[in-house]
């Protein structure tokens, strides 16, 4: 049996990137992974899958409502679902065969199956131990049922976000389960395809932990995109009869209960860490209550040699979290000063618009009391954006008062994905708002508005 350096447990874009680091730093490593393909949920059965429908809805979207103004004309595309998700599938393959390609070039061995951990210094799979000084629990996270709630997910009629990758057709009514980012996103798909979104949430606002001003103005686009909210709702029951299945939510404002029924129920209310069949228990490594690995600033779990990354500890189970962690824990392993700036790290809602956000909101920095200004800017005032019927949104820029440092940026409108990281470097550097606001940026292009925001936050901005 090979003796490896490090073995990762996961081949998501958490363990997958620790691996390819490790190997470049001269480990020798494994990467054990039990599903047929590489990539993990990220790849498999979610971001990059999402995105693809996302995509091709989209198009859709632009064919039926922009082409004849833009004077296209002609028979609208009908949806042929079925060559939709065989794009989708392609997407997929050619996502996950090029981390097999990553991993035959950095020479990383994939020990195919479930791992568990015997001891220290030691993966089991299958029948086979093998020995590795370091190992780093990648393993990932799973969807986690409607809290307190009567719910039984069968992927066909009661679904996640698994099962909502792959209808056996666009349901006629989708009710969605939970307002935030996989309800958001895949509700969207649906609501352009033409199904009836309903959207359940429990809180009052969608996007929970989102600045209010983008959560308000996102929910006012997606309802003209037709999707419909319900807030202030928790679902207690969710019943399947048949093809169909029935909704029982109760209304926090009155207490009534309401029902709702559809053909398709989507439950999107949060994730949690996958870390079953390890043997966590039996090491003795400790977890938090929510079942997520603890760790130290170094990534090293409460046992030595044994390290997590990603959706299984703590933080936002976001891809590129998981990602950075994957790098910073392998340098170091490799002796190296790995690093995570934890401050920086950007959400972005796949929608359209698209959302993004980066540091504080305005109201975590109300809560601190902290003196800071506003910079916003509308796409309305950004020449490409009205060229392409987005200039509804906008980027708004949150700096100290006194040192004009930025300690937030929030934007919704057109590429807010692409956009948001000129505003996460200028944060990585310390920047200010002038900062930005002094740099050129070339028109006519989207990122003028994060400029114009950065120049409202000073002497104004030139084009509101
Ligand atoms: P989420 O945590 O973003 O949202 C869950 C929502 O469900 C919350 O708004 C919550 O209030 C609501 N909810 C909970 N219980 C409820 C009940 N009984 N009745 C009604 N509503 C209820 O979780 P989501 O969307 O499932 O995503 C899971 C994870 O995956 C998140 O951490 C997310 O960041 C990540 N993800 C990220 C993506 C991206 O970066 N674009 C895409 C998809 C997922």
């Amino acid at each position: 049996m090979a003796q490896y350096d490090v073995i990762v447990i996961g081949a998501g874009p958490g363990g997958y990137v620790a691996a390819i680091r490790c190997a470049q730093l001269g480990l020798k490593t494994a990467c054990v992974e039990g599903r047929e393909t590489l990539g993990g949920t990220c790849l498999n059965v979610g971001c990059i899958p999402s995105k693809a429908l996302l995509h091709a809805s989209h198009q859709l979207h632009e064919a039926e409502h922009n082409f004849a103004a833009m004077g296209l004309k002609g028979k609208a595309p009908t949806v042929d679902w079925k060559q939709m998700l065989s794009y989708k599938d392609d997407v997929i393959g050619q996502n996950t065969k090029g981390i097999e390609f990553l991993f035959k070039k950095n020479k990383i061995d994939w020990i195919k199956g479930w791992a568990s951990i015997p001891e220290a210094g030691k993966v089991k799979v299958g029948d086979e131990t093998h020995d590795a000084k370091n190992i780093i629990i990648a393993s990932g996270s799973v969807p986690a049922s409607v809290p307190g709630a009567d719910v039984e997910i069968d992927e066909k009629v009661v679904v996640t976000s698994t099962g909502a990758l792959e209808l056996p057709k666009v349901p006629k009514k989708m009710i969605v389960i939970g307002a935030g980012v996989i309800g958001l996103e895949m509700g969207s798909v649906y609501a352009r395809l033409g199904a009836e979104v309903e959207v359940i949430e429990y809180l009052d606002a969608i996007t929970p932990g989102m600045d209010a001003e983008v959560q308000r103005s996102l929910q006012k686009l997606l309802s003209k995109q037709g999707l419909k909210f319900t807030l202030g709702a928790a679902v207690s029951k969710v019943e399947t009869k048949g093809s169909k299945a029935t909704v029982t939510y109760k209304l926090r404002k009155d207490d009534s209960e309401q029902s709702a029924e559809a053909d398709v129920v989507l439950v999107a209310t949060g994730r949690k860490p996958y870390t079953d069949g390890l043997g966590l228990d039996a090491l003795g490594i400790a977890t938090t209550d929510r079942g997520q690995i603890k760790t130290d600033g170094h990534w090293q779990t409460s046992v030595k040699g044994i390290y997590a990354i990603g959706d299984a500890i703590t933080g936002p189970m976001l891809a590129h979290k998981a990602e950075d962690e994957g790098m910073a824990c392998a340098e170091v392993i490799a002796g190296k000063h790995g690093h995570v700036n934890y401050g920086v790290i950007p959400g972005v809602i796949y929608t359209w618009p698209e959302v993004a956000s980066v540091g504080a909101t305005e109201q975590e920095l109300k809560n601190e009391g902290r003196a800071y200004k506003v910079g916003k800017f509308s796409f309305m005032g950004n020449g490409r954006a009205k060229a392409v019927f987005a200039g509804e949104g906008f980027v708004k820029i949150l700096a100290d008062k006194e040192t004009d440092r930025i300690l937030g940026c929030h934007i919704i409108g057109p590429s807010a994905g692409d956009l948001i990281h000129e505003v996460c470097v200028a944060m990585e550097y310390g920047g200010s708002a002038e900062d930005l606001a002094l740099t050129c940026h070339a028109h006519p292009t989207f990122s003028e508005a994060v400029r114009e925001a950065a120049l409202a936050c000073g002497d104004g901005p030139i084009h509101s």
